[in-house]
């Protein structure tokens, strides 16, 4: 339970040195580029830090989500987050992460360029590694964007239980309930100084896209209240999860419930497996083992390797080396995976909820305030309190929504989302916040994915 404070701090941690520092924009993004293509024919063993490019073709990144070669083949293509973009062309896959450079502790990022990445056809066969120039931006320029990672010193205190913030919270408002949870014993800050930090990273966050009137009818016919634990008594979520206190890994495990739910409720609860999102954090390049990760680049990799079972890798929450590939480990993959709305910016409450209706579960990102960590019960929405003594920074973490609901007496609307911090915490493992407000990003980025049932 210790674990609660430094899991918030941990656990999502994009601001400033998670996931990659890079922070690009939509905008930045967008426009003409030229791709440049190492030799193909390998399978998914394929190493790309360094390689040689053997041909290159140009591609336009275009509104909101097309890419167009020069012989008006069209494609798709979105943002991950500010990470980098994804895009499917000519019945290939391409991803890779956007470049930056480092100097001291200031980070710059290079918009019009990526890091090596990976390519491969759409049944995943033929891989090949790319990397990508931008020729021309698509929209006017802005500055490049720096970002000041956070100096170590702010974490070198101890971390403190503030009663007058809990009181504080509880006495401003009445939707929600804080609690002071136990402190980790002599838990220094700077525990995480290495990735904990950074600022708000509010405006990477898209706004959620107005409801269209066939969302608006659709919901009407949704039920009000809905819950993936309770379907005429049977219960399709998989268990409440414990990161451990030390590991960022908050984006695989919301990604391995998912999984793991979906699966239930397409075999009617015949398949209850458990996923090791310990794969995940050692062995997946889509993401930055525990300093941070995207569920939508995990469900890819989960479609290009699988994700195995928990106890082919059980879960010890530290980015050890990747075990090398075991033959008797079952692989589960994924069908598909996207952005609810279609592309990175196209989300909002009524498509989220027509997806969790139809189709189980989804993983959320959103922005933890020190608030939240202190939550016990209710409906949360951020209350502006500031924890004055300990030196909080906004950082970002992922769970798993399973279901939503209104307040009979308030009529205020939630989410249910199921936490990964133990089922000490909060109510039995799970929260509820406020639901159509976009309440600390929540309605900016969830995902969807299929997995793929295997025989039997
Ligand atoms: C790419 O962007 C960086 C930083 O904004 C800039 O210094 C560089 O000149 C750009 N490169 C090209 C080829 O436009
Ligand atoms: C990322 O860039 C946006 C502008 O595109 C800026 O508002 C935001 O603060 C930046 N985030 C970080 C963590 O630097
Ligand atoms: C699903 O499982 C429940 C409980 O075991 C059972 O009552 C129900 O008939 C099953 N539904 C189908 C479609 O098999």
């Amino acid at each position: 339970m210790a674990a609660v404070l430094m899991l918030v701090m941990l656990c999502g941690l994009r601001a400033a040195w998670a996931d990659t520092p890079a922070n690009c924009s939509w905008g930045q993004v967008a426009g003409v580029w030229e791709f440049h293509v190492g030799p193909g024919g390998y399978d998914r063993r394929l190493r790309c830090s360094s390689f040689t490019a053997v041909e290159s073709f140009k591609a336009t990144l275009l509104f909101p989500d097309v890419v167009m070669d020069k012989d008006g083949n069209k494609g798709f293509w979105t943002m991950i987050y500010n990470q980098g973009f994804e895009m499917v062309i000519n019945q290939r896959k391409y991803f890779a992460f956007s470049s930056y450079v480092k100097e001291d502790d200031v980070v710059t990022s290079m918009c019009n360029a990526t890091f090596p990445g990976w390519s491969h056809d759409i049944l995943g066969q033929d891989w090949a590694c790319y990397y990508g120039l931008q020729v021309t931006r698509g929209v006017p320029d802005v500055d490049p964007v720096t970002t000041r990672l956070v100096h170590k010193d702010d974490y070198e205190r101890k971390f403190r239980n503030n009663h007058d913030f809990v009181k504080g919270i509880n006495s401003v408002q009445r939707s929600w309930k804080a609690v002071t949870y136990p402190e980790s014993h002599g838990m220094k800050l700077s525990n995480m100084a290495s990735i904990a930090g950074g600022s708000s990273s509010a405006l990477t966050y898209p706004q959620p896209t107005p409801m269209d009137e066939a969302t608006k009818i659709a919901i009407k016919h949704l039920p009000k209240n809905f819950d993936w634990r309770n379907i005429n008594g049977q219960n399709f979520v998989s268990d409440v999860k414990d990161q451990g206190n030390v590991c960022g890994s908050c984006y695989a495990q919301a990604t391995a419930i998912t999984l793991e739910s979906r699966l239930r409720l397409m075999t009617n609860n015949t398949l209850k497996t458990t996923m090791s999102p310990q794969d995940v954090v050692s062995c997946s390049e889509y993401s930055q083992g525990c300093l941070g990760g995207f569920p939508y680049l995990t469900a890819k990799y989960a479609q290009d390797f699988g994700m195995v079972e928990e106890r082919c890798n059980p879960y010890h929450g530290h980015s050890t080396p990747c075990m090398p590939y075991r033959a008797d480990c079952r692989r589960y993959y994924v069908e598909d995976y996207h952005y609810i709305g279609g592309f990175y910016g196209a989300c909002n409450e009524g498509l989220m909820m027509l997806e969790m209706v139809k189709n189980g579960p989804i993983p959320v990102s959103f922005q933890v305030y020190d608030d939240f960590r202190q939550y016990h019960s209710g409906i949360y929405h951020h209350t502006g309190l500031k924890d004055g003594w300990n030196p909080w920074k906004v950082t970002d973490h992922v769970v798993t929504l399973v279901g939503y609901g209104i307040d009979p007496t308030s009529g205020e609307k939630y989410w249910i989302a199921q936490n990964t911090w133990g089922a000490d915490w909060g109510e039995l493992g799970y929260f509820r916040i406020r639901r159509g407000t976009n309440e600390v990003n929540i309605e900016s980025i969830a995902v969807a994915i299929t997995p793929i049932v295997p025989n039997p």
